[in-house]
């Protein structure tokens, strides 16, 4: 039996902190019991975040957890395998461990995440300052270090944005965004799904994975032969207000900011210059050089740069606020255009709504001064967790949970919402 909502904001906090102290393992928060048995970085990400306000203790060795996973060039896996509990594809697929650059005894998958990490510890810096100063300089080094694994080993288009190898990468798996390049895959490769359940890449995903690792994980094998190779505007859009948070904690770890700003700067010209269509932000395929014109909620990546040019903006929001997303859907913010032929409600990253992408998008308006909109995100996500409980996404007509139940960042980033709303009294302003 569904429990019932939570509808005062104490009772809801109380619940969120209870998913997450079950979800915590000793050494990591899985993003829920049973079908993720294992830490996700980027769930990690929204769990720190979450926590930063009312666990900072655990905020810190979420990311922790999340940063020992890191290769020796840099890179920081998408899952780490604290534990042997069974998952597919897990460490016997990976390999990880027969990579030299990989940690020992502990297995970890062989591609990344979206590289918010530097971004969630300056989220903990922001709220504690000084008392958190050694955590800022502990963790520094390996976050540039991912920095500089991305600019060095990513940048497969050579204009200064980082390529994902994986749909897995983007966090967004199944977003049909990723429809072409995968259609384009060799048809040797799968059996009935396809033609059987059109948008089910799942052979696909374990195709490109296994590639990626029988090359041994080279570098050049990925800028040459790699057969899926895309730049996605919310994947960099992720990494540049990254770039500008690693420049903020620079000082406190006695670093120079100014590599972090001039890659930012960098990342906000190529995004302009390759991934901008005229009307909106679209992921650009390296293999055939097209951009995939379909507008999804990763378009509205690049908002979440605080120096986008105003027009830019301007333009983002109005198809945000338009019936193509916001306008139309009862709850914010449907992860496909409802317009396009690929919108599923229902299904994973091709229409229902999720916090992550919600929370991302509200900090973007706040960093806009776009105060009515930072409400608006902030109000409508805490009215879909208070309804249907902390779902891992929502269908966006009816707010209805789909997916998991007990979803940690969902739990997380209603409690970082929470936090603003006891610190400002709500309304206006919530998330700047
Ligand atoms: C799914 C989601 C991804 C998430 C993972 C664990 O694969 O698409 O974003 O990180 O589940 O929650």
């Amino acid at each position: 039996m569904e429990s019932r909502p939570a509808v005062d904001d104490d009772a809801l906090a109380h619940e969120a902190l209870s998913v997450l102290d079950a979800n915590w393992t000793g050494s990591a928060t899985v993003p829920a019991p049973g079908l993720y048995p294992h830490q996700w970085s980027w769930d990690s990400i929204f769990v720190a975040i979450g926590l930063a306000r009312w666990k900072t203790g655990r905020a810190m060795a979420e990311l922790r957890g999340a940063l020992s996973g890191q290769w020796r060039d840099g890179m920081v896996p998408h899952v780490v395998f604290h534990s042997g509990d069974p998952y597919f594809p897990g460490p016997k697929m990976w390999r990880s461990e027969d990579h030299k650059d990989a940690p020992h005894g502990l297995p970890t998958s062989g591609l990344t995440a979206p590289p918010l990490h530097a971004y969630a510890v300056w989220w903990i810096w922001r709220h504690h300052g000084e008392a958190v100063a050694g955590f800022v300089r502990e963790v520094f080094p390996r976050l540039a270090a991912q920095h500089a694994y991305l600019a060095a080993f990513r940048d497969l288009g050579g204009a200064g944005l980082a390529s994902i190898v994986h749909p897995w990468e983007s966090g967004m798996d199944d977003s049909p965004t990723w429809d072409l390049p995968l259609a384009a895959l060799p048809r040797s490769i799968y059996g009935f799904r396809h033609d059987d359940a059109p948008g089910d890449y799942t052979d696909h995903f374990v195709w490109l994975a296994k590639r990626y690792r029988d090359s041994g994980y080279r570098p050049e094998y990925l800028s040459q032969e790699h057969p899926f190779a895309v730049e996605d505007p919310m994947f960099n859009g992720v990494w540049l207000a990254a770039c500008e948070a690693l420049a903020e904690l620079a000082p406190v770890a006695g670093a120079d900011p100014r590599p972090h700003t001039e890659r930012a700067a960098h990342i906000r010209a190529a995004l302009l210059e390759r991934l901008w269509d005229g009307g909106g932000f679209h992921a650009r395929d390296l293999r055939t050089g097209r951009l995939l014109r379909l507008s999804t909620v990763g378009s509205f990546g690049p908002l979440l740069d605080p120096g986008m040019p105003g027009e830019r903006v301007e333009s983002m929001v109005r198809m945000l606020s338009s019936a193509r997303f916001m306008g139309a859907a009862g709850y914010p913010v449907p992860s496909c255009d409802i317009r396009a032929e690929q919108f599923d409600r229902g299904r994973y990253w091709r229409g229902p709504s999720w916090v992550n992408m919600n929370w991302l998008l509200c900090r973007a308006a706040a960093v806009h001064g776009l105060e009515e909109l930072a409400a608006a995100l902030a109000s409508d996500t805490l009215r879909l967790v208070r309804q249907a409980g902390f779902r891992e996404c929502f269908d966006p007509f009816d707010g209805s949970g789909r997916g998991c139940r007990d979803f940690s960042w969902s739990a997380a980033l209603a409690l970082d919402l929470l936090a603003d709303e006891g610190a400002t009294g709500g309304g206006a302003g919530r998330c700047a």
